[in-house]
């Protein structure tokens, strides 16, 4: 009976101890979506396959992509927490001068890995091996946005995808 009770608690402190240990996997994974646009610069380019390579080559998985034009209306919205600044309107007419690729990047940490991928908003600071430092042309035709938080990224997944339209859900 004793030698029983022993291998019922070793049992279950084995149980535990796998539990915790998969609980703290899960944590450090810190599975992510966050969304790219490739932008009117780089779609002009037919730049869509190089920068996605980026992504894919650094662990990120493309899950949601379509190309559209984006409205006036649109465009505004998505920028609406630039409002105020002096580029809005340039910043408004330039997203809505040709074809963009609004795409969902999942992986792990994938929002400050993409913000990696990317490199710095204006090329002229971005690092060598980025996508901005190869592709773009200027801090405004910088080819690539990305979310910059966790909010940022389920507002802007939201304002251009659907739940069923992403593949590979968490
Ligand atoms: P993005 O990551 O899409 O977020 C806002 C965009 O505004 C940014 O990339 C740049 O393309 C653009 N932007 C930011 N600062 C300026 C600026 N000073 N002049 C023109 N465009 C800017």
């Amino acid at each position: 009976m004793l030698k029983h009770s022993w291998i019922i608690i070793l049992g279950l402190v084995f149980a535990l101890i796998s539990f915790m240990l998969m609980l703290n996997n899960n944590r450090k994974n810190n599975m992510e979506y966050t969304l790219s646009i490739i932008k009117p610069d780089a779609t002009a380019r037919n730049l869509t396959g190089d920068i996605n390579k980026f992504f894919t080559d650094k662990g990120l998985k493309v899950v949601a992509q379509k190309e559209l034009t984006l409205s006036e209306e649109q465009a505004k919205n998505f920028y609406l927490e630039h409002k105020e600044r002096p580029f809005y309107d340039g910043l408004v007419s330039y997203m809505t001068s040709g074809p963009v690729v609004v795409q969902v990047l999942a992986g792990e940490n994938a929002i400050a890995k993409n913000r990696e991928i990317m490199g710095a908003t204006n090329p002229e600071n971005a690092e060598a091996g980025t996508i901005r430092k190869e592709f773009a042309e200027s801090l405004e035709r910088n080819s690539v946005h990305g979310s910059d938080s966790e909010t940022s990224a389920k507002r802007e997944i939201e304002f251009f995808f659907d739940y069923n339209e992403i593949t590979n859900k968490k």
